[in-house]
């Protein structure tokens, strides 16, 4: 939902407040004094806020404390975790969809503005990369697509895929999990994919219109959601970690992490964030075996070059550039014997 009602943002202020004092009580006349509603007004919207699934605690004397949140991604969920100037300041909220990006996609070439964000509880056809699928059942991930109309040429597009692995990665440490990012795009947690990035444009030869930055993270899936197929080679954070994670604090933290890298790239160019993407890269110093459309490709990754393109340097010594592809890591490279 993208027009909010002056209620809901009452609502979202009350949450936020009564968030930042944890477990102590906010009076009643706090709130109103804080919101400019009588405490009657204050009373009705606690109430209704109720209804939507949170428990709040009132104590007379004392005020409200907010004891539980559902477990959701709406604005009322996320707002008042948000660190963000834009990003997910306008959220649209979805119980079911195909995928986000192909809403995404839609409200863009509609005129949605840059950091508007599409998020869903459960999606029908995620997609992944080449054409794969993006196993998505229902109130256990985040599934979520940003709108962005940076001004940039298109062909340096791709590095806001680095943008957002950089962020991701991040966002997945912050939460306990030991992630590490598999070129170009894939997160994983010992090897385990964790999360993916789908981003897709629209541009004309000199200009993009708009990217949208798709992100499926593995939060708190279990063994049992993923396909026989998949069981040995994807992870959630949860199974990683042993513990449920809070998705809307997720959501909240990768979005306000997403802001901050993309303001300094827009700033000051795709260095920082190429450097960053270094340290948290367990594709670079390794041995892989890189599939593209046409061809096959083995040797060791040395680097990312400035437009974020793997550099792998072959068993003939010569240095090939790797746009796109899958890429496999085999096992980390030993030091040679000499003798
Ligand atoms: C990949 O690693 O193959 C990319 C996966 C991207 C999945 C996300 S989930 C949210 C958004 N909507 C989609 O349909 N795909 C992306």
């Amino acid at each position: 939902m993208a027009v909010e009602t002056i209620e809901q943002t009452q609502e979202e202020l009350i949450l936020g407040f009564l968030s930042e004092s944890g477990d102590d009580y906010t009076s009643g006349e706090t709130l109103s004094g804080k919101l400019g509603l009588s405490r009657t007004a204050v009373w009705k919207r606690v109430e209704a806020l109720r209804t939507k699934g949170y428990r709040i605690e009132a104590i007379p004397a004392r005020g409200y404390r907010l004891v539980e949140v559902p477990d959701r991604l709406t604005s009322l969920e996320v707002t008042p975790l948000l660190g963000t100037r834009e990003l997910g300041r306008t959220l649209h909220h979805h119980a079911v969809v195909g995928s986000t990006n192909e809403v995404a996609f839609r409200l863009a070439q509609d005129g949605a503005e840059h950091g508007e964000v599409v998020v869903a509880e459960q999606q029908t056809s995620g997609k992944g990369r080449r054409g794969r699928a993006w196993v998505s059942p229902p109130g256990l991930n985040l599934y979520f697509s940003a709108i962005l109309r940076p001004e940039l040429p298109p062909q340096r597009a791709p590095e806001l895929t680095l943008v957002a692995a950089v962020a991701l990665a991040e966002n997945l440490r912050e939460f306990g999990a030991d992630a590490a990012i598999k070129w170009p795009n894939d997160v994983q947690i010992s090897g385990r994919k964790v999360a993916g990035i789908l981003t897709e444009l629209s541009a004309e030869p000199e200009r993009v219109h708009f990217v949208i930055v798709g992100v499926g993270v593995n939060l708190n899936c279990q063994a049992e959601h993923f396909p026989e197929e998949l069981r040995e080679t994807a992870t959630s954070v949860s199974l990683a970690r042993g513990e449920k994670v809070h998705r809307a604090q997720f959501a909240a933290g990768l979005w306000t992490r997403m802001e901050e890298w993309l303001d300094l790239y827009l700033e000051t160019g795709f260095d920082a964030v190429r450097a960053r993407w270094k340290e948290l890269s367990s594709t670079l110093g390794q041995d892989v075996l890189v599939r593209t459309d046409r061809s096959e490709l083995r040797g060791l990754a040395v680097d990312i070059d400035p437009s974020g393109a793997l550099l792998v340097r072959t068993e003939a010594g010569q240095v090939e550039r790797v746009l796109a592809g899958d890429v496999e890591q085999l096992r980390p490279r030993q030091p040679q014997r000499t003798r």
